[in-house]
């Protein structure tokens, strides 16, 4: 099936909420070992889906019940967008791994916003992630939708959508940040492009990542997919997501906590698949740990998994907080 069929299918699956309340017994998030806090919001495990797989906020509780600790819904932007031409979607199994170049295809606000304020029951658990190129746009979403979120992402880093490298200059980032914290009353999170290792694109997005802790974010999402050439893409470029990642991840994660020394929270996203991921994450400094890949290869039962392993590794290693976690995960 094409990748964008099997998502459409998998979305109408997850639409059939009794099935999958069901789920919530079993999902090992219900275990208090794994109970946590981002960034003033108490979740039951780290492990969150990623923006993305719901863009338009149609199975939020769905996703919840399968035990992860939070979900972002979206990205979404003020009006609805078509996104870029198919194909948009690749799968490299072999890697496990995907290439997108969607550019935010979705219904827009008005029907996310309305869509959230049915699944107000999980709001607490629920993340938004709202992007746009106009800044009047951006602050339109977070304003219509922070009542009914515990907090928002905004995404400056799709690579996917042309104009949002607009916000790539530290000036106006600053400007958009200061102007969202001056009516925001949920935590501000802003999702960042991942950095490649050594060149002056490093310094460049480590530096916007203190502009935004300056402007009084209150976490950073590291990272969005990584820039990727393909003729596979009717656009000809895109996003790797995926396997390929981890490595990546855990080496942005650990260059941006010697930065920010802990002033604000971090979200590490890219190539999580196991529980051993999550906990070296956890270990160099992430408050949380998002995913989507992963669940595309995996299947549903992919974050009880890793919620029901964590605890195993943490009671392996005798600690009884998620703060306590260090180090190597131990050998089981
Ligand atoms: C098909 C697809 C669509 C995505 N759409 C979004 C999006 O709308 N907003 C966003 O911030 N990230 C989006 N992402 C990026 C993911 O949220 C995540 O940052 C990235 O895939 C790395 O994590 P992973 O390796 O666990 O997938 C998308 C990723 C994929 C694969």
């Amino acid at each position: 099936m094409p990748p964008e069929a099997a998502h459409t299918a998998a979305e109408s699956a997850l639409g059939v909420p009794g099935f999958w309340n069901l789920l919530r017994v079993g999902n090992g998030g219900g275990n208090p070992l794994l109970k946590t806090n981002l960034a003033g919001i108490d979740l039951p495990t780290p492990l969150g889906m990623a923006a993305g797989f719901d863009k338009d906020c149609k199975v939020l509780g769905s996703v919840l019940n399968l035990g992860f600790g939070f979900t972002t819904g979206g990205t979404v932007t003020l009006g609805p967008r078509p996104g870029n031409q198919k194909p948009r979607m690749v799968r490299l199994p072999e890697r496990k791994a995907v290439m997108n170049s969607l550019g935010f295809p979705g219904q827009g606000l008005g029907p996310a916003v309305e869509r959230l304020s049915r699944a107000s029951k999980h709001k607490d658990r629920v993340l938004i992630s709202i992007s746009g190129t106009i800044e009047d746009e951006i602050i339109e979403c977070l304003r219509r939708a922070q009542p009914l979120v515990a907090g928002i992402e905004l995404n400056i880093s799709s690579p996917n959508t042309s104009g949002l490298r607009v916000f790539h200059e530290p000036a106006r980032l600053r400007r958009l940040i200061e102007d969202l914290v001056s009516i925001k009353n949920v935590p501000l999170f802003v999702k960042l492009p991942p950095w490649p290792r050594n060149d002056e694109n490093r310094r460049e997005l480590l530096k916007l990542a203190a502009t935004a802790v300056d402007a009084g974010v209150d976490g950073l999402v590291i990272a969005n997919t990584h820039p990727v050439e393909s003729r596979l893409l009717q656009v000809g470029r895109g996003g790797l997501s995926g396997a390929p990642l981890f490595e990546h991840t855990e080496l942005m994660i650990a260059d941006i906590q010697a930065q920010v020394q802990g002033d604000v929270a971090i979200v590490a996203c890219g190539g999580v698949s196991t529980a051993e991921h999550v906990w070296r994450l956890l270990a160099i400094g992430a408050s949380a740990v998002e995913l989507y890949t992963a669940f595309i290869y995996e299947g549903p039962g992919l974050p009880a998994r890793i919620n029901k392993r964590l605890s195993k590794l943490m009671k392996a290693a005798g600690i009884s907080s998620i703060g306590e976690i260090y180090g190597d995960p131990p050998q089981l």
